[in-house]
């Protein structure tokens, strides 16, 4: 009985997914982002209080500076050459093209899906996947160019549209014109600062206002109150807020990639001397790769570990991933459910940041932002492994040798 039922529902899957997607491509239109009610809760859990209204008065403040999704707008503080308000517009709002072929709502139509409207990565069809969606809100990238904390280039994100992520749901979105990728590359920008400013200012209402307080959240004095002109009210808090979207952009400004130096040129022997010197670093103490990826890069290492977007509502708030209660409280504000990460299996050499050495360089040097993939540090000094620049290309010679790439081939 057990396993009829297990054949049926996995027939019956694919014909709920479609059923899903046709009811996300044809909702009533949206009138306004979500609140990050999980935030809200995870800010307070912390702190041993309750979220009470923040979430919703956040939001409400939210609005009035960023718009909805039909209707964005662009707080001053966020320069027109990172998002061109007219992309800001294409990208957004609802699906139609105009006389001229130009398409609009290119976010809704490419990518609601599986980011959600909010860009929380909690889209009808996220709870199908592995990895989850990126939640856009909490700025964090993982393929990109520049060193693990910072924000990554316009040109990474155009990359990673274009290729997609091989080996996870993120399509290739390679055959969309130019103008439409730059206009959702301003758009994930536009989505990132503004689910970053209000989880900042989620932070602040939960942590320096009444929001926690049992009875605080009734005095109005305590919280964020917009006048006729959807203004707050208070005008410390207007400064306040100025500053978190200042801070929050500023970030964005001028994110640097980091420095590649020339690969040697490896031929014939020297090439296998390499990969030889890579095989063993890659077992070896210092730069460890097999405790996480197996031996030959397999996959076979057993380690159960999360993302830090799963981490953040568990572990860092002493809740375990497999606590079903716990984890459910979670879920009704907006949590999927937990999945391990697991480090990849490099014999396939499928990359999902990019496979060309260069790419692979940055990746090992920095790790991967967000995940519990280390970066080498070389860097001298504190904190180094003592993997030199040198031992970075005979690690990427052996990489690109399990995966049977030619060092120096043009990426797939
Ligand atoms: C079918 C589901 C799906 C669709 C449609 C989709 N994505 Fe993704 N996207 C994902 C998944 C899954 C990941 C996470 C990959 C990972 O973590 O390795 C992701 C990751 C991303 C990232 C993060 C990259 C990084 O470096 O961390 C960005 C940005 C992104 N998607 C933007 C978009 C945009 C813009 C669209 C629409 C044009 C879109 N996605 C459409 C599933 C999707
Ligand atoms: C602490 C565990 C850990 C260690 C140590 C580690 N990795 Fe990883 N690695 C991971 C995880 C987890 C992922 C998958 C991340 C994801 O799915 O987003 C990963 C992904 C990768 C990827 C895939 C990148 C892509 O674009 O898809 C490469 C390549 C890689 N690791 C190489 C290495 C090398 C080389 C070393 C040693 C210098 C190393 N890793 C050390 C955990 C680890």
């Amino acid at each position: 009985m057990d396993s009829y039922f297990r054949i049926a529902g996995s027939l019956v899957g694919p014909a709920a997914i479609f059923a899903i997607l046709a009811v996300a491509g044809c909702d009533a239109p949206p009138g306004s982002f979500n609140a990050n009610d999980l935030y809200a809760q995870v800010v307070a859990t912390r702190q041993n209080s309750q979220p009470g209204q923040a979430a919703a008065d956040v939001s409400m403040v939210m609005e009035s500076l960023f718009g909805t999704p039909d209707a964005p707008k662009l707080p001053n503080a966020i320069p027109t050459n990172l998002v061109d308000p007219e992309n800001l517009t294409r990208a957004a709002g609802p699906v139609y093209s105009d006389e001229d072929d130009t398409h609009f709502g290119i976010y809704r139509s490419r990518c609601v899906v599986c980011h959600a409207l909010d860009g929380s990565g909690a889209g009808p069809a996220a709870a199908l996947q592995n990895p989850y969606p990126r939640d856009l809100r909490a700025g964090v990238f993982k393929y990109k160019s520049t060193p693990r904390g910072e924000k990554p280039t316009k040109e990474d994100l155009l990359a990673i549209l274009k290729r997609g992520a091989p080996g996870s749901a993120m399509p290739a979105f390679d055959r969309l014109p130019q103008e439409d990728l730059d206009a959702l590359v301003d758009y994930v920008i536009y989505l990132s600062i503004r689910g970053e400013v209000e989880r900042r200012l989620i932070q602040f209402a939960v942590t320096e206002m009444g929001y926690g307080d049992q009875d605080g959240a009734a005095i109005d004095s305590e919280r964020l109150i917009l006048d006729a002109e959807g203004k707050l009210t208070d005008p410390e808090l207007r400064q306040t807020v100025s500053q978190i979207i200042e801070n929050v952009a500023g970030q964005w400004s001028d994110p640097t990639p980091i420095t590649v130096p020339p690969m040697p040129d490896f031929e014939g022997d020297d090439l296998v001397a390499a990969i030889e010197r890579g095989r063993e670093l890659f077992h070896g103490q210092q730069a460890n790769c097999a405790s996480c990826h197996g031996t030959n890069g397999n996959g076979q290492a057993v380690t159960l570990d999360f993302d830090d977007w799963t981490k953040e509502f568990t572990t860092l708030l002493g809740i375990s991933p497999g606590d079903k209660a716990a984890v459910k409280q979670m879920r009704k504000l907006g949590a999927l459910p937990p999945r391990p990460i697991s480090p990849r299996n490099l014999s396939w050499g499928v990359y999902r940041g990019g496979d060309d050495p260069e790419t692979l360089y940055r990746r090992l040097v920095a790790g991967i932002a967000g995940t519990p993939m280390p970066g080498l540090l070389v860097q001298e000094g504190e904190g180094s492994t003592g993997v030199t620049l040198d031992q970075v290309w005979d690690l990427i010679a052996y990489l690109r040798s399990l995966g049977d790439l030619q060092l120096a081939g043009t990426s797939r």
